[in-house]
């Protein structure tokens, strides 16, 4: 297939003209073209050689030069040409190597792309090699890494080419190489943890400092207009119209945090920024409600299954709202337009030719006198051994299952061994819409913002060729299938579910084809966890092609990795995690819960929620960071100057401050607008710290007592200050909105700056701006708090079968507490009057004592702690 000649040349010989430092390997080809990294070369060979490039390898071979190479060359460097050892050689590296390893121990592979040997096992092992051959530098606890490392290491083309190359000198054969090369700067080190880093100022160039400047300066002039509002919502011709749907969560179970963060909570952040775009926005969701998990539920609960849904879907309902998640409409599947959308789709596929039928084996339980859906039987994994698996998919290794397949199968009602028996079904025909499938694809992926496991697993199932799926189950409780024969069995709920969104968007307006049958003017976000990929990415959109009815198909499909809880999985059965309902009962506020889910959001990895790192984050980055930042800028005010921003006199140091703040919160556009956001929410607080810095170098509050030119200085770098908290009380509205919408009182921040984010940073509270009163926004969380909250979620023993009902003991009817609310309401309006008035100081003082002591007294009626009184601490 082609010639190779390998030739020796001096270290240092520079063989690629055009390069002014030795660079080898180089492989120079007959066009006299030169490829000159070792992943280039060996991608180059496998392509010769009939490979098909796939998306894992691509990663690999992308982070293998973007991120291993530079942290490898200053280690080789730091060992072969400075004399280093140990730590100093291992420091720069030791992020990369640690990825490698989590990542071979997660997917359980011996191999970076899966069971064999692949082209990103070369080159990463090449890579490697000259270094970690030497026992020394291979980390004991490392476990995957070390395994895979020998495992290739021993295979005898590995060990000829470390030979050729090194000659047994080991790494020092690479010195008179390395010698030649300039001292690499050690890589920096990149967020990849949750844990804050400092932040490296960028450098600005003079024309973005003006630019920065000059937009500041005019203010809410600047503002976009606001959008009117309207309902219903419907698509306007020529903007931009985002649809967003968060997948539909199941109703027979109330939602664990992780459900809620992998759905409705990502998708509430993007909505809720997508309005503060002014883009054009309809977020819905709503219950799907049919099959058979809900059948059996109802038979447990002694009701009739609508009577389950509707009383599911109200504690949903309240759940979500209680998250202040922003759906413009919460629906469900139980409808009219359900069957009527879902019947429709199914009679132009069968019209197409797209529908099959066949004959199924299906376990039938006798004794409960039902065939058993997948979830209601349970047995042995016939691929790993798993004893639980489910008659759909094994937990343990995510193989799916066909259930007459599994070993030792039990009905998981009655326990007891069903039967195989044979039943007419329908079955979509997948292989006969795998081509459609693919043009759309190719259409739609291409620098698309699919989150990469979306993409991984569409590949993995496309790569394995679709299958004919069955779309109908044995049960009543579905969407009828309109044909004759089928009378007594539904559809299968993942052929309808996806339709939901279809049907609840046509409860919410008649006008609903205008979102739906509109590909061209609709941009359509779907948020899910990554189980939920094949039937939004793959099933539905087969549907969609095939019906032939012009609907708008997903354009940003954003799947999450898993949550777990402290070390294990969410299990309602077992009592372990928090559940959407438990939450509340917490004490906690809804926004700290949106923040700490948001901040962990297992973005791109599993993530796990844990009480510890949430106190220690509620701590430092809310209470020490944000909330102390805000309170500051904002007391400032109101200490130093009477509630109202003082004249701003910028300085040079105050215009580049403005203009990194510009760059962060261009960055926080960037990455929402990918969807990234767990890292936008870095960019809030990255802010934040800008902000506190600025305060603690310029010591307003010493300046205030010195000199004119000294007040005037503390009187910029206040006004400065709180036009950066009210930045980021908009930045924060998609995360925290009970926060953002008290600080924008606080603040009396204008009605249109609270509605609309732009690209710049503008002074929007401009000097004379009068704000309203401040108070502190967070509270410390104790430790003994949480270790009573670990105990009560944690799984452990239990003393109560009921943990909900422990702990909800109020002192005080429903009643008094209203009463005490309106007074506290009441009161606050008399001080805010009397402030506003500039009143006697004493008179003010004496409201302000009895507001304080009726809060307290509607504290103790809540059951609530005390808060802690406002301490010196803040400046
Ligand atoms: C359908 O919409 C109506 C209002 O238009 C509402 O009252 C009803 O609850 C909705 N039904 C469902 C199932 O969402
Ligand atoms: C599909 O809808 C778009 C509007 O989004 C329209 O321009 C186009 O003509 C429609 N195509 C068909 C085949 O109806
Ligand atoms: C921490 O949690 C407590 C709830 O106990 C809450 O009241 C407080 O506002 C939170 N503090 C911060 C800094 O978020
Ligand atoms: C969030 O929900 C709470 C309670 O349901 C409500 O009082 C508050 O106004 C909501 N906040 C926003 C910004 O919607």
């Amino acid at each position: 297939r082609a010639e190779l000649q390998v030739r020796a040349v001096g270290p240092e010989e520079c063989v690629v003209p055009f390069l002014t430092q030795p660079k080898l390997p180089v492989l120079q080809l007959d066009s006299g073209n030169y490829l000159f990294s070792t992943s280039a070369i060996c991608r180059y060979f496998f392509l010769l050689s009939g490979w098909e490039a796939d998306d894992l390898t691509n990663q690999w071979l992308e982070w293998e030069a973007t991120e291993l190479q530079p942290a490898l060359s200053a280690a080789l460097y730091y060992l072969v040409v400075q004399g280093k050892k140990g730590e100093d050689v291992l420091g720069p590296l030791g992020r990369a190597l640690t990825h490698i390893d989590h990542s071979l121990s997660r997917q359980n592979c011996p191999f970076l792309a899966g069971e064999t040997e692949s082209l990103a096992d070369i080159v990463l092992w090449g890579a490697l090699y000259p270094l970690l051959q030497d026992p020394a530098y291979l980390p004991e606890e490392l476990g995957a890494l070390r395994s895979w490392f020998q495992t290739l290491s021993a295979q005898e083309p590995c060990q000829r080419a470390a030979e050729t190359v090194l000659k047994q000198q080991g790494v020092l054969a690479l010195r008179p190489y390395l010698q030649k090369q300039p001292q690499p700067s050690p890589p920096e080190s990149r967020a990849v943890s949750n844990e804050p880093e400092e932040e490296e100022l960028a450098t600005l160039s003079e024309e973005e400092i003006a630019a920065a400047v000059t937009a500041w300066e005019k203010g809410l002039e600047n503002l976009p207009p606001l959008r009117p509002q309207q309902n219903p919502v419907l698509p306007v011709a020529g903007d931009r119209n985002v649809l967003i749907t968060s997948a539909l969560p199941y109703v027979n179970n109330v939602p664990h945090l992780g459900n809620i963060i992998g759905c409705v909570l990502s998708a509430d952040v993007f909505a809720r920024y997508s309005r503060l775009r002014q883009w054009n926005t309809l977020y819905l969701c709503g219950t799907d409600e049919y099959g058979t998990a809900t059948e059996t539920k109802a038979m447990e609960e002694g009701l009739t299954p609508q009577e389950i849904c509707d009383k599911y879907h109200v504690i949903h309902a309240d759940i979500y709202r209680w998250f202040n998640i922003s759906f413009d409409t919460f629906g469900r599947t139980t409808t009219a337009q359900q069957t009527k959308i879902t019947q429709d789709i199914f009679q132009r596929l069968l019209a197409r030719g797209f529908i099959l039928q066949d004959t199924v084996e299906q376990l039938r339980c006798e004794r409960c006198a039902r065939f058993l859906a997948d979830r209601f039987v349970e047995g042995v994994c016939p691929f790993c051994g798993y004893e639980e698996a489910r008659g759909d998919q094994c937990d343990k290794c995510g193989k799916l299952i066909n259930a007459i397949e599994l070993k030792k199968p039990q009905c998981k009602v009655c326990r007891s061994c069903p039967v195989v028996r044979s039943s007419q079904h329908l079955f979509l025909d997948l292989p006969k819409l795998e081509k459609r499938l693919e043009e759309w694809l190719g259409k739609t992926l291409p620098g698309s913002n699919w989150t990469p496991n979306a993409r991984f697993i569409i590949r993995s199932w496309l790569r394995d060729g679709l299958k004919p799926r069955c779309i109908t189950r044995d049960l009543k409780w579905g969407t009828p299938v309109p044909l004759e024969g089928f009378e007594d069995k539904v559809f299968y709920v993942w052929f309808d579910a996806t339709i939901g969104y279809l049907s609840i968007t046509a409860n919410y307006t008649d006008q609903w084809e205008r979102w739906w049958k509109n590909p061209e003017q609709v941009d359509l976000y779907q948020f899910m966890a990554k189980d939920n990929v094949p039937f939004h990415g793959l099933v539905f959109p087969c549907s969609a092609l095939g019906a032939e009815d012009n609907y708008t198909l997903v354009k940003y499909l954003i799947a999450t990795e898993y949550l777990n809880y402290e070390d294990g999985k969410f299990s309602k059965s077992r009592g372990v995690g928090v559940f959407g309902d438990m939450a509340q009962d917490t004490e906690i506020p809804a926004d700290i819960w949106r923040f700490y889910l948001l901040y962990i959001r297992p973005e791109g990895q599993d993530s796990a929620f844990s009480w510890t790192d949430m106190l220690l984050k509620n701590n430092s980055e809310l209470l020490n960071n944000l909330g102390n930042f805000i309170n500051r800028a904002g007391m400032f005010v109101s200490k130093f100057f009477g509630g109202c921003v003082p004249e701003m006199v910028l300085n040079p140091d105050d215009q580049r401050l403005l203009a990194h703040i510009t760059l962060e919160l261009r960055h926080y556009h960037q990455l929402l607008e990918k969807v990234r956001i767990r890292d936008a929410l870095r960019s809030i607080l990255t802010v934040s710290r800008h902000g506190n810095q600025y305060i603690q170098v310029n010591e307003p509050w010493k300046r205030i007592k010195g000199s004119e030119a000294d007040r005037q200085r503390a009187g910029t770098v206040t006004g400065m200050a709180v036009n950066i908290a009210a930045l980021l009380s908009v930045m924060l509205q998609p995360y925290m909105p009970t926060v953002s919408a008290t600080i924008q009182a606080q603040l009396q921040l204008p009605r249109p700056a609270c509605s609309v984010l732009p690209t710049d940073f503008l002074c929007t509270l401009p000097a004379g701006h009068q704000i309203g009163t401040v108070s502190p926004l967070f509270q410390k969380l104790e430790n003994d708090q949480i270790e009573s909250l670990k105990q009560r979620f944690g799984g452990q023993a239990k003393v109560s079968p009921n943990p909900a009902v422990v702990e909800t003991v109020t002192t005080a009817g429903q009643q008094q507490i209203q009463t005490l609310t309106d007074e506290v309401a009441k009161q606050g309006n008399v001080v805010r009057e009397l402030k506003a008035q500039k009143a006697d100081k004493n008179q003010v003082a004496a409201e302000v004592a009895k507001l304080l002591d009726l809060k307290k007294q509607l504290a103790l009626a809540e059951g609530r702690p005390l808060e802690t009184p406002k301490g010196k601490k803040t400046k």
